[in-house]
């Protein structure tokens, strides 16, 4: 069984990314980062791209192509407060889907990973 199925599928990953997306809505930081004023298409690809990952439909390649995370990133400054936002929202957003305590950390750790890789300015600027 893959990890997305021992979650819940989609429905887990669309109640994940909606929370998130929830937080990022009201956060003074991180809204404005976004290029469109609608954040509904923008939480639709980071659902797609994280079914992906986690080993569901590979809906996001097909309509992105090759992921890379970081380079996509790139118009954007990430530096330590964008990335410890992020992952406050994304927190809140795991928490919330009051998964066993096992998957909980995996996802969790990961998350924690990718935001610490995706920063792209050094941390005292
Ligand atoms: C896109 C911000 C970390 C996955 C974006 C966009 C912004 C953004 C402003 C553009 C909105 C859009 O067009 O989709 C940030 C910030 C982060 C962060 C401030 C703080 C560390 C992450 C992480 C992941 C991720 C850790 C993956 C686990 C994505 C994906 C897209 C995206 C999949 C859409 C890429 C595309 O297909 O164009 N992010 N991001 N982001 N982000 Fe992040």
């Amino acid at each position: 069984m893959t990890f997305y199925d021992a979650v819940g599928g989609e429905e887990t990953f669309v109640r994940l990314v909606r929370r998130f997306y929830e937080g990022v809505a009201d956060d003074p930081v991180l809204r404005p980062m976004y290029p469109e004023e609608d954040l509904g298409p923008a939480e639709e690809r980071l659902r797609l791209f994280l079914i992906q990952y986690w080993g569901g439909p590979r809906t996001y390649n097909e309509l992105r192509g090759h992921p890379r995370l970081r380079m996509r990133h790139f118009p954007f400054r990430i530096g330590a407060a964008e990335r410890d936002r992020w992952l406050a929202h994304m927190r809140a957003a795991v928490d919330s889907l009051g998964l066993p305590a096992e998957l909980e950390t995996r996802l969790w750790e990961y998350m924690v990973y990718a935001a610490h890789s995706m920063v792209n300015v050094p941390e005292d600027e």
